[in-house]
């Protein structure tokens, strides 16, 4: 196969996005994501900055467009801005489209400038409630002011900002419209996410969160006049304008409408294991074949042999009351 040929998966789907997660810590310990005593990766099993480029320089030339570094919560990975800069390089040659960040928004205060200086144009900043104390329990170890300052940080730096909020049943219902009438606002993108089976579900059992964005969207339907939109932004989110705002609110429905068919992504970890799928066990291991040697021949063999095995989607369902296709991983083992 020539060396330029691009990523195709048994489904015809062409793998275009590449999401990296740079480190599995995170500064907060969100109940449905992580539980409260977290046992981290050895630093020694993590890949260096430099075997993340090489990595991502791959992807980029078997026709990856669209990087997004993820976590845990990228911005506290050591030298992270050094890895920004250097992936900058992929934007400059017209290879790379996009260059963007998932974060909970703590550590922007002290990057968003430097963000927007590699390239990044927009990110996205998980908040799911606006409630001071809510926001502490949510997260755990959060402080809601210091994510509020750095969305505030982001805006000035010239970011765009996309708001992912996950719905949680009996915690932020009620404050669906304060956190749409917000976004309005302030001028931010809005998406709504199912809580996904992820991990282990402990006290915490995400059948009790779950809270359908049908429903969601029938509450907001009350209120507004809801036009669904065709466009993509090549994640899952399927978008809805609400007329009387001019607002854009997308939604991420792994549980009530599976978008498994249109998948054009593949995940990456700290630790050089490629996930195929979000909601499946099946990995490769990419960091054996990279360490193999400083030639990328081994690397370009085992990324197209492990998108040869994408499976066709996963089997999340909350149907007939109880949680089957549930992961024993952490969202923050792949972020999300
Ligand atoms: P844009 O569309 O570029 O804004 O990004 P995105 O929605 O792909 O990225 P983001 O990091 O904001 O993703 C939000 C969340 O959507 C993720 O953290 C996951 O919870 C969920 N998600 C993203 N991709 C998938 C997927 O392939 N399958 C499932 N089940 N969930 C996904
Ligand atoms: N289900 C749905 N979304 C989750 N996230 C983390 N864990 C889960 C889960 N179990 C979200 C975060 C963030 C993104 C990276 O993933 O809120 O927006
Ligand atoms: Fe950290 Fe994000 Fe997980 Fe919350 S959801 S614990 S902010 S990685």
């Amino acid at each position: 196969m020539s060396a330029s040929a691009p990523l195709i998966d048994p489904f015809q789907r062409a793998i275009s996005y590449l999401r990296v997660s740079v480190t599995d810590r995170c500064d907060f310990r969100c109940v449905y994501c992580m539980s409260e005593n977290m046992t981290f990766l050895p630093k020694a099993d993590l890949l260096t900055l430099e075997e993340l480029d090489r990595m991502c320089s791959a992807f980029v030339r078997l026709g990856v467009e669209k990087l997004r570094i993820t976590g845990g919560e990228p911005l506290v990975r050591k030298g992270i801005m050094t890895f920004f800069n250097a992936m900058s390089r992929h934007l400059e040659s017209g290879a790379l489209k996009e260059l963007t960040v998932t974060t909970n928004g703590s550590q922007l205060q002290r990057y968003a400038a430097d963000l927007a200086a590699a390239g990044v144009k927009r990110i996205n900043v998980s908040l799911d409630t606006l409630e001071v104390e809510k926001f502490a329990r949510i997260t755990r170890w959060g402080r809601l002011g210091q994510v509020l300052d750095g969305i505030e940080a982001a805006r000035k730096a010239g970011l765009g900002v996309k708001i992912n909020t996950v719905a949680l049943k009996g915690v932020n219902e009620d404050e669906l419209f304060p956190i749409v009438d917000w976004c309005a606002r302030e001028g931010h993108d809005l998406t709504f996410i199912e809580v996904m089976p992820m991990g282990d579900m402990g006290e915490d059992n995400r059948l009790d969160q779950y809270w359908s964005l049908r429903d969601l969207r029938g509450r907001l339907s009350e209120r507004f006049t809801l036009t669904d939109l065709a466009e993509r932004t090549g994640g899952p989110a399927r978008y809805v304008r609400l007329e009387e705002t001019g607002q854009k609110i997308g939604f991420i429905t792994p549980l009530t409408h599976n978008f498994c068919e249109s998948c054009n992504r593949v995940r990456l970890t700290c630790t050089g294991e490629l996930y195929m799928c979000l909601g499946q066990e099946d990995m490769a291991d990419l960091r054996a074949p990279l360490r193999a040697g400083p030639d990328d021949a081994a690397l370009e063999n085992a990324i197209r042999a492990a998108i040869a095995r994408k499976p066709k989607g996963h089997d999340f369902d909350y149907s007939r009351q109880s949680v089957t296709g549930q992961m024993s991983r952490h969202m923050s083992h792949t972020g999300g």
